[in-house]
C-alpha cells in the first residue's frame, strides 16, 4: 500500500513524543488522521481528529473502534517506561509495562483488525525498540514487554497477511522524547526523522524497520552467544 492520500490512520499516544510526530507526518502526507490520546484535550495538532483512547482500558478501546470506522492504518505507538528491574521493581510497574506494550497493543489490534478488513485491508505498525533484542537488567520489565511485542508482531504478520493487512515493526534506539529525558541529547535521534523513516518503510511493505545504527548492530548480533 503506497497511496497515503487515501489512508485513514489512527495513531495511539499521539499527544506527544513520537506519536505526535507520526500524526504530523501522516497529515503532511495527505492522510486522514485520528490522533488518539488518553486525554484528547491535550491534542493540538492541526488537521487531525482527536479521539479518546487508553489502550489498557477495554471500554475505551471498544469505543474508539466504534467511532473510527474508516481506519485503514493503525500505528501502535503508545508506551511507558517505568525502568523497573525484574527483581527490585514493583510488580505493579512490571505489570504496567506488559499491560501497555503487550496487552494494550494487542487489544487495539484486535479491535481494529475487523475495521481495517471492512475497509478493504491496510496496515499495522507496532512501535518496538532496540530493547526488544537487548535486555539490560536496568530495563528488565520494559525489555521483556518489548520482546513480547516482537513475538506478537511476527505472529500477527503471518496471520494477517492473507487477510490483506500488512504488519510491521519499528525497532529504534534512543529518541529525543520525554521517555528518555535523562539521556544526553547527542545520544538521541529526532523522533520526526524516525516517524518519516518508519512511514516510508511501512508503506513500502517492509516487515521490520530498523531506525538507527545501534538497532541494526544489535539485530545483526542476535545469533551470537549471550554476553
Ligand atoms: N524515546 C525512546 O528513546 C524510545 C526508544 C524506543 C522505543 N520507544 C517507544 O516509542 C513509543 C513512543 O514513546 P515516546 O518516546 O514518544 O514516549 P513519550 O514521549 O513518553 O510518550 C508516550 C506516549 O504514550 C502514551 N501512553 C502511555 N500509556 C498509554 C495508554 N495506556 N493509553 C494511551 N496512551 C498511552 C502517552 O500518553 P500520556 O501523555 O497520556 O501519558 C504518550 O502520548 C513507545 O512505544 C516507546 O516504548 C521510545
Amino acid at each position: 500500500m503506497t497511496d497515503t492520500e487515501h489512508t485513514t490512520a489512527l495513531v495511539t499516544g499521539a499527544n506527544r513524543g513520537l506519536g505526535r510526530r507520526f500524526a504530523e507526518a501522516l497529515v503532511a502526507r495527505g492522510a486522514k488522521v485520528y490522533a488518539a490520546a488518553r486525554r484528547p484535550e491535550t491534542i493540538d495538532i492541526p488537521g487531525v481528529v482527536p479521539i479518546q483512547l487508553d489502550i489498557t482500558d477495554p471500554e475505551s478501546v471498544r469505543r474508539a473502534a466504534e467511532q473510527a470506522t474508516d481506519v485503514t492504518v493503525v500505528i501502535n505507538n503508545a508506551g511507558v517506561s517505568t525502568r523497573a528491574g525484574l527483581l527490585d521493581g514493583t510488580l505493579e510497574d512490571i505489570r504496567l509495562e506488559m499491560d501497555t506494550h503487550y496487552f494494550g497493543t494487542l487489544a487495539v489490534t484486535r479491535a481494529f483488525v475487523p475495521v481495517i478488513e471492512r475497509n478493504g485491508g491496510g496496515a499495522i505498525l507496532n512501535v518496538l525498540s532496540v530493547l526488544s533484542w537487548l535486555h539490560p537488567p536496568t530495563s528488565g520489565a520494559y525489555s521483556a514487554a518489548k520482546a513480547a511485542g516482537w513475538a506478537m508482531t511476527d505472529a500477527l504478520r503471518a496471520e494477517l497477511a492473507p487477510r490483506g493487512i500488512h504488519v510491521a515493526a519499528l525497532h529504534v534506539g534512543f529518541m529525543d522524547t520525554d521517555m528518555v529525558s535523562y539521556i544526553p541529547a547527542d545520544q538521541k535521534t529526532d523522533p520526526a526523522v524516525v516517524a518519516e523513516l518508519a512511514l516510508d518503510g511501512l508503506f513500502a511493505g517492509q516487515p521490520e524497520i530498523l531506525a538507527d545504527e545501534l538497532t541494526r548492530n544489535v539485530k545483526a548480533q542476535l545469533s551470537a552467544a549471550p554476553a
